[in-house]
């Protein structure tokens, strides 16, 4: 085995950085137009079970994969079950890639809204449909965004990635608060809070409970390996359990005040919940704009400032994971494997950037079985990629750690950073849940979701 890898240089700065890698535009932007779409609190409560029964235990096991091994994911199945299981690390690395091409873009207009609401452009809501089509100015926006996270990665992991998320989380978090009790304050406020929190079950179908789970693993970054990688570099010492506990609870609670930051504003100005997408690039400048100019220029530029931090955090951590298979697997010197993969990655994103309006092709690219109509490539990328692969590859890592690497290896690795053993109940509950619920469960929804999108063979 290699020598430990320098890494992260506390636990803490392990946690902020894991915790920006879970919290980005899955929270701020998806997870309030998620809930706004799936009829609110009843898809919140399957989003939670999911969180803390499967993807908790699937963080724990991640982590501890990435430390035993000190590798990227595609070593680290090597590593501990020969070369035939590291197609579960290439699997994750493909996922990545896909992940981020598309999401780089969605970084790109975020950016790009930061720019025109500092500006005093509170109209930009409007000419949605025409900025995102607007390709060279979108690009540029998302060539500086892909090239900020390609510096802050090519610093490394302890000067670099835990630098950027000790200082941009503490921000966030504050950003997020302060909004969040400005919403309170609105007359929408207590309607808001009704529809976020009264759970109506006749609203759950089984769609609704794959995008819950796509959803889950999507925001907890969970099912390609960026836990595996950003565990490659935690300290022997640290306590596996209370950091995935803190980076659940971090995720979860930041969403949780998405929500309460958003649908005061959009109650309160009389939109409609269903907003999807456009909930935030559509209808909040408009809001904003109604705040009057300096106030609506305060909370707009806070707005998106928040969701630009939030996604360069995510933006980092995925790119790490690729680059860390290149510089583990094939000695490629760090730097030269940052901008050769943030470039390839940009390239291979410009469907996604084309497929908002500019190119008919790329815009209306496939239909699924019973949707109504075409859907454009970069909602089928995202699509493929949270609620199909992503629960895939937690499904394979689950079979792995129960059935190749043993639970009892886990808990070795797991306890290596506390006093003797974990505590008997968190052990129990781990095994149980790696070894029964998360294949039977990720497997069945794995392959359900598949069926109905792909074969139109809808089965409840
Ligand atoms: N979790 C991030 C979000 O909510 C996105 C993300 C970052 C991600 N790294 C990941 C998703 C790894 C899947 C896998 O926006």
């Amino acid at each position: 085995m290699q020598e430990a890898r320098t890494g992260f240089s506390s636990k803490i700065g392990f946690i902020a950085a894991a915790a920006g890698s879970a919290v980005g535009l899955g929270n701020i932007w998806k997870f309030p137009f998620e809930v706004g779409e799936s009829g609110g609190a009843a898809f919140v409560i399957i989003y939670l079970i999911f969180c803390f029964t499967l993807c908790f235990p699937l963080m724990v096991a991640e982590i501890a994969i990435g430390r035993k091994t000190q590798r990227n994911p595609v070593g680290a199945f090597t590593v501990l079950g020969h070369g035939k299981w590291s197609f579960i690390g290439k699997m994750g690395l493909f996922s990545c890639i896909l992940i981020l091409s598309f999401y780089n873009v969605v970084a790109g207009w975020c950016f790009g809204y930061l720019v025109e609401i500092l500006l005093g452009n509170f109209s930009i809501g409007e000419q949605f449909p025409l900025f995102v089509k607007d390709i060279i100015k979108v690009g540029g926006y998302s060539v500086i965004f892909m090239a900020t996270t390609a510096y802050i990665v090519s610093k490394g992991i302890s000067k670099g990635v835990e630098k950027a998320a000790k200082l941009l989380m503490p921000i966030l978090f504050f950003i997020i608060i302060l909004l969040a009790a400005y919403a309170m304050t609105l007359p929408g406020a207590a309607e808001a809070v009704e529809f976020y929190l009264l759970p109506d079950f006749s609203k759950i179908t089984g769609k609704v409970v794959y995008n819950a789970l796509g959803h889950a693993f999507f925001s907890l970054s969970l099912g390609m390996g960026a836990m595996i990688t950003y565990g490659s570099y935690v300290s022997k010492e640290d306590n596996i359990i209370s950091s995935a506990v803190a980076i659940t609870l971090l995720d979860v609670g930041i969403a949780f005040l998405a929500g309460l930051m958003l649908f005061p504003i959009v109650i309160s100005q009389g939109l409609d919940t269903h907003g999807g997408a456009g909930l935030v690039f559509m209808s909040l400048p408009r809001v904003f704009g109604d705040m009057g100019t300096v106030l609506g220029t305060v909370v707009g530029t806070l707005f998106f400032l928040l969701l630009s931090f939030a996604a360069l955090t995510s933006t980092v951590s995925i790119l790490e994971i690729p680059v860390s298979y290149l510089v583990d697997e094939r000695a490629m010197k760090r730097p030269k494997a940052v901008w050769l993969v943030a470039g390839g990655i940009f390239l291979l994103g410009i469907p996604s950037l084309l497929s908002n309006g500019y190119s008919s092709f790329f815009t209306q690219f496939v239909t699924y079985f019973g949707a109504s109509g075409p859907t454009d490539f970069m909602t089928l990328i995202s699509d493929v990629a949270s609620n199909s692969f992503l629960p895939l590859g937690g499904f394979l890592i689950a079979l792995f750690v129960a059935f190749i690497w043993r639970k009892e290896k886990l808990f070795k690795e797991i306890s290596n950073g506390e006093k003797g053993h974990p505590n008997r109940f968190i052990s129990k509950f781990l095994g149980f849940s790696i070894t029964y619920l998360c294949p039977w469960i990720l497997g069945a929804v794995f392959i359900l979701n598949v069926l109905d999108k792909f074969f139109g063979v809808t089965i409840y």
